[in-house]
């Protein structure tokens, strides 16, 4: 299905690739190794088809779009490098993360060499705008995982605190794909507003979504652990429907109060999954799309938002 999305950049997204490939190439076989194993892994790359998607409806100019959306992938990719060490998961893209295979050390320096790498790329757009938001959304997105980190095991949280840290680590690359391809295609300011909500929007249905199937997922499927959120002890909204349900016990209260771990876990995903629970949270995610999509028809009618639309749907059925 994404293959079809994809279809009317795929051209440039090829070249992505390319750099992708490219930067893996350097006079340091150790270092070589490493980005070669994390650049290389094939992640979805729904970030950098955003941004050239979302440049596609005023002035297309690859050499800029291009850049931008290899750098906002290597952005995506360090955070990922890093999230796996704060999560201490061992499984990502289904195999080995890099701190399990090489230490934590090694992965923190390989975060730190990528998000670096993405900024030197976002400089080639010479878009001053552009270099500004790319260094506010990873200020958001550090935001939002701290907020994350500091509520681990924090059973008062509202749904609304929720969204605001989802929407902080994850809607905030997301957009940041969107309204960049929109700058820097020279739109004007309306259309950027339009394609920025509309990754705000998608990113949130997306990191609901992320913690739906880390209930009623496999991990076969999602090339990641199941039950890793309650194992770090984020509430995520099918927990928080949980705590909303049964206000005086259940096994998310129980796991959080730090009674049988392993044991809560597992009830607590058998809860999730013998209830309507699922439903009601994807219910939430496809009103987010309906929400990305709202404002898309004020656009050219193009294939590219045909592709945005579908990607929307893509969100809300993918299984992995
Ligand atoms: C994973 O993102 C992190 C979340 C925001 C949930 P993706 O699911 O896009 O990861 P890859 O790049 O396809 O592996
Ligand atoms: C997404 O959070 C990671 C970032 C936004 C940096 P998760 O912790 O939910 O992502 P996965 O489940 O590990 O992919
Ligand atoms: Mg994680
Ligand atoms: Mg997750």
């Amino acid at each position: 299905m994404l293959n079809t999305i994809y279809e009317p950049i795929q051209e440039d997204l090829v070249k992505v690739e390319d750099r992708l490939r490219s930067l893996c190439e350097v006079d340091f076989p150790q270092l070589s190794k490493l980005l070669d194993y994390s650049l290389k892994s094939g992640g979805k790359r729904i970030r950098p088809a955003l941004v050239l998607l979302s440049g596609r409806f005023y002035r297309y100019d690859p050499s800029c779009l291009v850049p931008m959306a290899t750098a906002v992938e290597i952005l995506h990719t360090a955070t990922l490098i890093h999230d796996d060490v704060i999560d201490n998961s061992s499984v990502r893209r289904g195999r080995p993360t890099v701190n399990k295979v090489w230490g934590e050390d090694k992965a923190i320096l390989l975060g730190d060499y990528l998000l670096a790498k993405s900024q030197e790329l976002v400089a080639e757009t010479q878009n001053l705008r552009v270099i500004k938001l790319f260094a506010q959304a990873f200020m958001t997105l550090s935001r939002g995982e701290l907020a994350q980190a500091v509520n681990a095991f924090n059973l008062d949280q509202s749904r609304q605190q929720y969204l605001q840290r989802i929407s902080a680590k994850t809607a905030s690359l997301i957009s940041l794909a969107t309204e960049s391809g929109a700058i820097l295609s020279r739109a004007p300011e309306k259309s950027v507003k339009i394609l920025k909500e509309y990754g705000r929007n998608l990113g949130i249905a997306f990191q609901i979504v992320d913690d739906i199937l880390d209930f009623i997922g496999t991990e076969e499927e999602m090339g990641k652990p199941i039950g890793s959120d309650l194992a770090q002890g984020t509430l995520t909204l099918p927990a928080i429907f949980v705590l909303e349900r049964y206000p005086e016990d259940n096994p998310v209260i129980r796991l959080f109060q730090n009674e049988e771990r392993q044991k809560n876990i597992g009830l607590a995903i058998e809860l999730v999954r013998s209830s309507s629970i699922p439903e009601e949270c994807y219910a939430v995610a496809s009103d987010y799309c309906a929400r990305a999509c709202h404002n898309l028809k004020l656009l050219p009618d193009n294939a590219c938002r045909r592709s945005l639309i579908e990607l929307a749907e893509y969100v809300v059925k993918r299984r992995k």
